[in-house]
Protein backbone atom coordinates (compact mmCIF):
# COMPACT_ATOMS: atom_id res chain seq x y z
CA UNK A 1 0.00 0.00 0.00
CA UNK A 2 1.28 3.49 -0.82
CA UNK A 3 2.10 5.76 2.21
CA UNK A 4 2.78 9.42 2.66
CA UNK A 5 3.27 11.00 6.21
CA UNK A 6 3.24 14.37 6.57
CA UNK A 7 5.05 16.60 9.80
CA UNK A 8 3.87 19.81 11.09
CA UNK A 9 8.15 20.44 12.13
CA UNK A 10 11.62 19.56 10.59
CA UNK A 11 13.32 16.50 11.07
CA UNK A 12 9.93 14.59 11.30
CA UNK A 13 8.75 16.01 15.00
CA UNK A 14 5.41 17.41 15.68
CA UNK A 15 1.91 16.27 14.62
CA UNK A 16 1.78 13.87 11.95
CA UNK A 17 -0.66 12.60 9.58
CA UNK A 18 -1.02 9.38 7.42
CA UNK A 19 -2.12 8.99 3.68
CA UNK A 20 -2.23 6.54 1.67
CA UNK A 21 -4.66 7.82 -1.00
CA UNK A 22 -5.10 11.31 -3.06
CA UNK A 23 -6.27 14.04 -0.88
CA UNK A 24 -7.77 17.21 -2.54
CA UNK A 25 -7.75 19.33 0.79
CA UNK A 26 -5.31 18.67 3.06
CA UNK A 27 -5.61 21.47 5.31
CA UNK A 28 -8.27 19.47 8.02
CA UNK A 29 -5.11 17.35 8.57
CA UNK A 30 -2.51 20.09 9.12
CA UNK A 31 -1.75 23.83 8.85
CA UNK A 32 2.08 23.30 7.71
CA UNK A 33 4.27 20.75 6.93
CA UNK A 34 8.37 20.80 7.17
CA UNK A 35 9.28 16.83 6.81
CA UNK A 36 7.53 13.72 5.01
CA UNK A 37 8.81 10.60 4.65
CA UNK A 38 7.51 8.81 1.92
CA UNK A 39 7.19 4.55 2.93
CA UNK A 40 6.22 3.78 -0.43
CA UNK A 41 4.81 4.98 -3.73
CA UNK A 42 5.42 7.69 -6.08
CA UNK A 43 3.85 11.16 -5.14
CA UNK A 44 2.77 14.82 -6.12
CA UNK A 45 2.22 17.32 -3.75
CA UNK A 46 1.21 20.51 -4.19
CA UNK A 47 1.19 24.22 -2.84
CA UNK A 48 -2.83 24.90 -2.65
CA UNK A 49 -5.62 22.39 -2.75
CA UNK A 50 -6.98 20.72 -5.37
CA UNK A 51 -3.69 20.01 -7.01
CA UNK A 52 -2.97 23.09 -7.71
CA UNK A 53 0.04 25.98 -7.19
CA UNK A 54 3.68 24.60 -7.44
CA UNK A 55 4.27 20.64 -7.51
CA UNK A 56 6.57 18.66 -5.86
CA UNK A 57 7.40 14.74 -6.90
CA UNK A 58 8.10 13.05 -4.18
CA UNK A 59 10.57 9.06 -4.37
CA UNK A 60 10.35 6.54 -2.02
CA UNK A 61 12.21 8.47 1.44
CA UNK A 62 12.73 11.01 3.69
CA UNK A 63 12.82 14.83 3.38
CA UNK A 64 14.14 16.26 6.76
CA UNK A 65 13.06 20.03 5.72
CA UNK A 66 11.08 21.69 2.64
CA UNK A 67 14.17 22.42 1.54
CA UNK A 68 14.54 18.60 0.57
CA UNK A 69 11.49 18.38 -2.23
CA UNK A 70 12.51 21.82 -3.34
CA UNK A 71 9.71 23.67 -1.28
CA UNK A 72 9.06 27.11 -1.86
CA UNK A 73 7.74 26.66 1.92
CA UNK A 74 5.87 24.85 4.69
CA UNK A 75 2.47 25.12 2.93
CA UNK A 76 1.68 21.73 1.06
CA UNK A 77 -2.44 21.43 0.69
CA UNK A 78 -3.11 18.46 -1.33
CA UNK A 79 -1.19 15.45 -2.73
CA UNK A 80 -2.05 12.34 -5.02
CA UNK A 81 -0.55 9.26 -6.35
CA UNK A 82 1.27 8.79 -9.31
CA UNK A 83 -0.02 5.66 -11.02
CA UNK A 84 2.41 4.75 -13.83
CA UNK A 85 5.74 5.13 -13.22
CA UNK A 86 6.86 2.44 -14.84
CA UNK A 87 10.39 1.19 -15.83
CA UNK A 88 11.15 2.60 -19.09
CA UNK A 89 11.04 6.40 -20.27
CA UNK A 90 9.87 7.66 -23.97
CA UNK A 91 8.70 11.11 -24.58
CA UNK A 92 8.59 13.26 -27.67
CA UNK A 93 8.64 17.02 -27.39
CA UNK A 94 7.76 20.18 -29.98
CA UNK A 95 8.62 23.57 -30.71
CA UNK A 96 5.05 24.50 -31.13
CA UNK A 97 1.88 24.00 -29.55
CA UNK A 98 -0.21 20.68 -31.31
CA UNK A 99 3.16 18.51 -31.94
CA UNK A 100 4.30 20.91 -34.92
CA UNK A 101 7.53 21.94 -35.57
CA UNK A 102 11.13 20.54 -34.95
CA UNK A 103 10.91 17.41 -32.30
CA UNK A 104 13.05 15.65 -30.34
CA UNK A 105 12.61 11.87 -28.46
CA UNK A 106 13.85 11.21 -24.95
CA UNK A 107 14.85 8.35 -23.45
CA UNK A 108 16.98 9.91 -20.67
CA UNK A 109 17.91 12.77 -18.04
CA UNK A 110 18.66 16.06 -19.60
CA UNK A 111 19.87 18.27 -16.53
CA UNK A 112 20.90 20.96 -19.43
CA UNK A 113 18.43 20.89 -22.02
CA UNK A 114 19.44 24.23 -23.81
CA UNK A 115 22.59 22.59 -25.26
CA UNK A 116 20.46 20.48 -26.95
CA UNK A 117 17.28 22.57 -27.80
CA UNK A 118 18.36 26.07 -28.59
CA UNK A 119 15.10 27.84 -28.10
CA UNK A 120 14.90 26.09 -24.43
CA UNK A 121 10.81 26.18 -24.92
CA UNK A 122 9.16 23.26 -25.51
CA UNK A 123 5.35 23.44 -26.32
CA UNK A 124 3.35 20.71 -26.65
CA UNK A 125 4.49 17.01 -25.96
CA UNK A 126 3.69 12.97 -25.58
CA UNK A 127 4.75 11.15 -23.10
CA UNK A 128 4.97 7.18 -24.68
CA UNK A 129 6.37 5.74 -21.21
CA UNK A 130 7.08 6.43 -17.54
CA UNK A 131 6.38 9.22 -15.43
CA UNK A 132 8.97 12.75 -16.12
CA UNK A 133 9.34 15.56 -14.68
CA UNK A 134 9.97 19.27 -16.02
CA UNK A 135 11.97 22.09 -14.19
CA UNK A 136 12.09 25.73 -14.59
CA UNK A 137 15.84 25.76 -14.92
CA UNK A 138 19.17 23.73 -15.53
CA UNK A 139 19.96 21.00 -12.72
CA UNK A 140 16.64 20.26 -12.04
CA UNK A 141 15.77 23.93 -9.75
CA UNK A 142 12.94 26.07 -10.18
CA UNK A 143 9.23 25.29 -10.47
CA UNK A 144 8.49 20.82 -10.85
CA UNK A 145 6.10 20.05 -13.44
CA UNK A 146 4.98 16.38 -13.04
CA UNK A 147 3.78 15.15 -16.78
CA UNK A 148 2.10 11.65 -16.90
CA UNK A 149 1.32 9.09 -20.27
CA UNK A 150 -0.49 11.21 -22.32
CA UNK A 151 -0.45 14.10 -24.60
CA UNK A 152 -0.26 17.56 -23.97
CA UNK A 153 -1.13 20.10 -26.65
CA UNK A 154 0.18 23.63 -24.91
CA UNK A 155 2.29 23.86 -22.36
CA UNK A 156 -0.70 25.37 -19.64
CA UNK A 157 -2.01 21.52 -20.18
CA UNK A 158 1.17 19.91 -17.82
CA UNK A 159 0.78 23.27 -15.90
CA UNK A 160 3.72 25.05 -16.96
CA UNK A 161 3.40 29.12 -16.94
CA UNK A 162 5.37 29.33 -19.53
CA UNK A 163 7.00 26.87 -22.54
CA UNK A 164 10.51 27.45 -20.82
CA UNK A 165 12.06 24.15 -19.72
CA UNK A 166 15.40 24.26 -17.91
CA UNK A 167 16.10 20.36 -17.10
CA UNK A 168 14.09 17.14 -17.60
CA UNK A 169 14.15 14.40 -15.14
CA UNK A 170 12.58 10.78 -15.38
CA UNK A 171 10.60 9.80 -12.28
CA UNK A 172 12.24 6.75 -10.30
CA UNK A 173 14.34 5.73 -7.29
C1 LIG B 1 1.74 6.37 10.61
O1 LIG B 1 2.41 5.31 9.96
C2 LIG B 1 3.61 4.91 10.62
C3 LIG B 1 4.34 3.91 9.72
O2 LIG B 1 3.46 2.98 9.13
C4 LIG B 1 3.24 4.36 11.98
O3 LIG B 1 4.42 3.94 12.66
C5 LIG B 1 2.55 5.45 12.79
O4 LIG B 1 2.12 4.95 14.03
C6 LIG B 1 1.35 6.01 12.03
N1 LIG B 1 0.87 7.19 12.74
C7 LIG B 1 -0.43 7.46 12.91
C8 LIG B 1 -0.73 8.74 13.64
O5 LIG B 1 -1.30 6.73 12.49
C1 LIG C 1 3.99 30.09 0.43
O1 LIG C 1 4.33 30.68 -0.81
C2 LIG C 1 3.21 31.05 -1.59
C3 LIG C 1 3.74 31.55 -2.92
O2 LIG C 1 4.73 32.51 -2.76
C4 LIG C 1 2.37 32.08 -0.85
O3 LIG C 1 1.23 32.36 -1.61
C5 LIG C 1 1.95 31.52 0.50
O4 LIG C 1 1.28 32.50 1.22
C6 LIG C 1 3.18 31.05 1.26
N1 LIG C 1 2.76 30.43 2.50
C7 LIG C 1 3.35 30.68 3.66
C8 LIG C 1 2.78 29.96 4.83
O5 LIG C 1 4.29 31.46 3.78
Amino acid sequence: LPQITFFEEKKFQGRCYNCSSECADLHTHFSRCNSIRVESGFWVVYERPNYMGHQYVLSPGEYPDYQYWLGINDTIQSCRIIRHVGSSWRMKVWEKPNFEGESLELTNNMPTFHELWQSRDIHSCKVFEGAWIFYEHPNYRGRQMLLERGEYRRYSEWGGRKPTVGSIRRVTN
